[in-house]
């Protein structure tokens, strides 16, 4: 059935303007002043609100097994939270779990996400390096993924070295797939836990204690400098402090293709929580990177205004008291992970679009179009445009509310943004051209959700491969000998 949304104004990453916004069958047919509606048509009334792209989280996990437990919400209640909270598409990480190949994860993944009613794609993670890997990494990228996550943390678990961070960006170079890391300091984070449990510490402090801003900024620089020898863009992932936000806006001011993501909980939340007397809501709390202290909020918004830093993700990572409970006595085996997915546009309009720091097209740029620019996604996500898909959100500038862990449509049993009064909410979802929530109510169905297959070869990836061809060795020595040739 087609849809009308009517009288508002269109909000995208490069200008607003008043319009209506036709759609039918899962598509944007029309944007453009008094549109007839077609017979039959509903009609949503958009008087006041702006209608913008449905936010897109490109970074979550759901139902991941991690630490000895499985996270608790799963493809349909975490899909479902999403189009609560405006945002109509996730990419997951999918995390092979041993003796699993690549592309095993990815058929786990994929049968997992059956049951998501929003859009979503995954990115694949390297824990290691052999042939097999390299031949798979293209497969996973013919299977429509094209950016592969590394984590520098979590030793013994997930954590990658320098070697296999070279081998796996050079082989994400070549094959035109963007490669992500996760920016701290396995070994010093390990070595630092051992010295705080040593001292008696082993209170959720101790992780905010063992993982210092310090040890994210050099993972960032190492990083980025593997890139730049390889001659791979890189995307770093949950950006949490200033140093490391520093790393990526002077790899970019030095011509480096970087991207930089903070989540929303380090954009509105502080350190400050792990010292609570509540154990439950300290550790209800932890996650990697930490939270952080306010001079690095202030880094991270500053970086969103700059342009350093792109894209406002949640890393969505839920599980209960009761699984956190397992690191009771010992903070290390606290189950890391929070969640945000409902709460982050609503907290990045509030904290961000409220106190001026974003303007509307910033804010959909940070939570739409930039991610679906850098991820291969745009313009069939991350616009209001003619030939996109129908994926929108009519937000009610006006409208307030308080988040609640007695409201949220997730499985967790706290939220971290408990309390915290917003202004600015979506008072209309769209996914694939239908209305799935309205009035507080999700009408959502199961499955409804598509894997969108990505291609290689984005404009930044092949602009870094035009970069290659005139700096690296192979292509300045191929230059020379042209020009030596008459
Ligand atoms: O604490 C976090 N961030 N948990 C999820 C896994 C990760 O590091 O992204
Ligand atoms: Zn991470
Ligand atoms: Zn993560």
């Amino acid at each position: 059935m087609a849809l009308l949304i009517r009288g508002g104004t269109v909000v995208n990453a490069d200008r607003s303007f008043r319009a209506d916004v036709l759609v039918d069958g899962g598509t944007i047919q029309a944007v453009g002043e008094n549109l007839d509606a077609p017979a039959g048509a509903e009609v949503v009334d958009a008087g006041g609100a702006y209608v913008m792209p449905g936010g897109i989280d490109p970074h979550t996990h759901l139902e991941m097994p991690f630490m000895g437990t499985v996270a608790v919400e799963d493809f349909f209640s975490g899909t479902s939270s999403a189009l609560a909270g405006g945002t109509t598409m996730i990419i997951d990480f999918c995390i092979p779990g041993p003796g699993r190949s690549l592309t095993d994860g990815l058929d786990d993944w994929q049968s997992w996400a059956q049951k998501a009613c929003a859009d979503y794609s995954f990115h694949v993670a390297i824990t290691e390096w052999t042939e097999r890997t390299s031949q798979q990494m293209a497969e996973v990228v013919d299977r429509g993924v094209t950016s592969f996550k590394h984590f520098m943390a979590y030793k013994g678990a997930l954590m990658v070295d320098d070697e296999i961070l070279f081998h796996s960006f050079s082989r994400c170079r070549d094959l035109g797939a963007l490669p992500m890391v996760h920016a701290e300091n396995g070994d010093a984070v390990f070595l630092l836990q051992q010295q705080l449990l040593d001292r008696g510490i082993t209170g959720p402090e101790g992780h905010a204690l063992s993982r210092p801003p310090h040890v994210e900024a050099e993972a960032a620089n190492r990083a980025i400098m593997i890139a730049q020898t390889v001659g791979s863009p890189l995307y770093v992932v949950h950006t949490s402090c200033r140093e490391a936000h520093e790393a990526i806006a002077r790899a970019r001011a030095s011509g480096l293709r970087v991207y930089g993501e903070p989540l929303i909980q380090h954009l509105v939340l502080d350190e400050s929580v792990y010292w609570s007397p509540d154990w439950e809501f300290a550790a209800s709390r932890v996650m990697s990177p930490p939270f952080r202290s306010k001079e690095h909020q202030k880094s991270l918004w500053d970086g969103l205004l700059a342009g350093s830093l792109q894209v406002v993700a949640t890393d969505h990572c839920a599980f209960t008291i009761q699984q956190k409970k397992g690191g009771l006595d010992n903070f290390t085996k606290i189950p890391n992970g929070t969640g945000g997915l409902e709460e982050r546009l609503k907290c990045l309009w509030h904290f961000g679009v409220n106190t001026g720091r974003l303007t509307p097209n910033e804010f959909v740029a940070a939570s739409s179009a930039n991610c679906a620019q850098i991820f291969g996604l745009y313009p069939r996500k991350g616009v209001v445009q003619a030939g996109s898909d129908a994926d929108l959100v009519v937000w009610d500038p006006k409208a307030s509310g308080t988040i609640s862990v007695k409201t949220h449509h997730s499985k967790m049993d706290t939220n971290v943004f408990e309390g915290i009064r917003v202004e600015g909410m979506p008072a209309v979802t769209v996914a694939n051209g239908k209305v799935v929530w309205r009035n507080g109510q999700l009408d959502v169905q199961r499955g409804a959700g598509r894997m969108i297959q990505r291609k290689p070869g984005s404009s930044a990836t092949e602009a870094q491969a035009k970069v290659n061809e005139r700096t690296r060795p192979e292509g300045v020595r191929r230059m020379v000998s042209t020009q030596q040739t008459p």
